[in-house]
């Protein structure tokens, strides 16, 4: 069995699934309700700044009500006890790998608890909400999916002025969030290590957005293995050395459990 040193891990929505986040994509998706371009896009905040930050608002109020699950705990295991070269490239946006306690991880879609100066390109910690009281956010009571109960009544009205950049004093401030026609963050790390890795997993992501959805190919291209674990076939199944289905709380612990055992 080939020797496995580099290990490049990709995690999408369906690792966060079991912790009570919603995918984007499928029937219960957080995009059932939203168009993607009214909330997700450079034009989407220009043409209605208050919508789009109360929308990234509802959801990062929402991580102060879920945890890590078994998933994103054993990848912080692997990252703890791997010897070799491992890079884990979330395209979530929560913090639930960090809170589970890894460390060679790297937010490629940016992340929710942290804010974008978009003026002077700066980066900050940021877990409070953006949007004015003239915004209104409405939790759906009725239903206990959780993706439902996740579902937002987004009202915008009056006039938004974004919050003030520290930095450049500029009223600039926007979620730190790889909008669609955006650059992902870090590619050229990720492309490094990706051309080293001997493996790639894929975790829970339906392989519908690029550049993520091209990194197995460039992985194979470098000769890793490419190993998929999801709930069900994804577009790019085929693409894959192996594809194992099921829940990642049980898939990722069963594959890290097997890779250290190596
Ligand atoms: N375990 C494993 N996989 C799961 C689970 C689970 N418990 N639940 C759902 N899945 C799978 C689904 O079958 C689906 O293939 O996770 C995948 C989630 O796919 P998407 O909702 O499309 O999420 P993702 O692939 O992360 O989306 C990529 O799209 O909108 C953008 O920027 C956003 O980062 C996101 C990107």
């Amino acid at each position: 069995m080939r020797r496995i040193e580099t290990i490049v891990v990709l995690t999408g929505a369906g690792v966060s699934a079991e912790s009570g986040l919603a995918t984007f994509r499928g029937p219960d998706g957080l995009w059932e309700g939203h168009r993607v371009e009214e909330v997700c896009t450079p034009q989407a905040l220009a043409r209605d700044p208050a919508l789009v930050h109360a929308f990234y608002d509802a959801r990062r109020a929402r991580l102060a009500e879920v945890e890590p699950n078994a998933a994103h705990k054993a990848l912080a295991r692997l990252d703890a006890a791997w010897p070799g070269e491992l890079l884990i490239v979330t395209q979530n946006v929560d913090d639930l790998h960090e809170r589970a306690g890894a460390k060679r991880l790297l937010h490629m879609h940016g992340e929710l608890k942290s804010a974008l100066c978009a003026g002077c390109e700066a980066r900050m910690p940021w877990d409070r909400p953006m949007s004015p009281n003239s915004v209104r956010f409405e939790r759906s009571r009725e239903t206990t999916s959780p993706s439902a109960r996740f579902s937002t009544s987004l009202e915008a009205n009056g006039d938004f002025t974004a919050p003030e950049c520290p930095r450049c004093g500029a009223a600039k401030l926007r979620p730190d969030i790889v909008f669609f026609g955006e650059m992902p963050y870090q590619m050229d790390r990720i492309d490094a290590a990706l051309s080293r890795a001997d493996l790639f997993v894929s975790i829970g992501t339906s392989g519908a957005v690029y550049p993520a959805a091209g990194f197995v190919q460039t992985a194979r291209h470098c000769g890793a293995w490419a190993l998929e674990l999801n709930l069900e076939p994804s577009a790019g199944s085929y693409l894959f050395s192996e594809s194992r289905m099921g829940p990642a709380g049980e898939q990722v612990p069963a594959w890290v459990d097997e890779v250290l055992k190596r």
